[in-house]
């Protein structure tokens, strides 16, 4: 099963992939991952990145379609995958639609996770993670169980993400609605999309999309 997570910067994609990940043995294909850990390595792809994901914009397209089509080709993308973050623009979502005719590879669904603006700034400048394992947190809204104390793997050290704050969060937003919010449309006519209520509580989110996995 190939599921794409569609939604604006802290709709809560990536909190629900790696929940999808687990439940149904999927790979979650975060973009947002793969381009940070570039940055962190101080790779050409990271350094092209960096000022550009400082600045809330996206990163060229022919730069991330690369990307993807090297990874969804690998091995353990046979059994399905999670896309968190990709396709962004018009010109990914057709680029991704030939990858997968290439490679015999359907889509099962493209889910939108619909939540406000004002909303997503709360939820993007109270975020954390784990600094070991990765693992999502929120100062309010996901907290670990021991303050302190990561709940998956017992580190102690968090990290936050550079583009987490109110003024980038504000650049992520207009692209997402300039150059994402297109696809809605895109994956509408092709009668692939499923809209869910991404502004619940994060169980309740995780049983729209079940639903909606189990509907398509
Ligand atoms: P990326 O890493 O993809 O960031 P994003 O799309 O801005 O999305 P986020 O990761 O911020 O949010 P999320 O939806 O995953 O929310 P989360 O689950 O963490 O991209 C970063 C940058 O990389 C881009 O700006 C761009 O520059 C570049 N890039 C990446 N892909 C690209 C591409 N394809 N093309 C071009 N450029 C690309 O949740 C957020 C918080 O809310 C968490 O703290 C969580 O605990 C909490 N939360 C989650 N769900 C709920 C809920 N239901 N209720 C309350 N709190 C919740
Ligand atoms: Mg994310």
């Amino acid at each position: 099963m190939n599921v794409i997570l569609l939604g604006p910067p802290g709709a809560g994609k990536g909190t629900q992939a790696k929940r999808l990940e687990e439940k149904h043995k999927l790979i979650q294909l975060s973009t947002g991952d793969m381009l940070r850990a570039a940055k962190d390595s101080g790779s050409e792809l990271g350094k092209k990145a960096k000022p550009i994901m400082d600045a809330g914009q996206l990163v060229p397209d022919d730069l991330m379609i690369d990307i993807i089509s090297e990874r969804i080709g690998q091995p353990d993308c046979a059994n399905g995958f999670i896309l968190d973050g990709f396709p962004r623009t018009i010109p990914q979502a057709e680029a991704l639609d030939r990858l997968l005719a290439e490679k015999g590879m359907e889509l099962h669904s493209v889910i939108e996770m619909k939540v406000q603006d004002e909303i997503l700034v709360d939820r993007i400048t109270g975020r954390y993670t784990c600094a070991k394992c990765g693992a999502g947190y929120h100062e309010r809204f996901q907290v670990p169980k021991v303050e302190g104390v990561c709940d998956v793997c017992g580190g102690t050290e968090f990290k936050r993400r550079s583009d987490d704050n109110a003024e980038t969060v504000r650049s992520r937003l207009a692209a997402y609605h300039a150059q994402t919010a297109p696809l809605l449309s895109f994956y509408g006519e092709k009668g692939a999309l499923k809209s869910i209520d991404g502004m619940t509580e994060i169980d309740r989110v995780t049983e729209q999309i079940e639903d909606a996995l189990g509907a398509a």
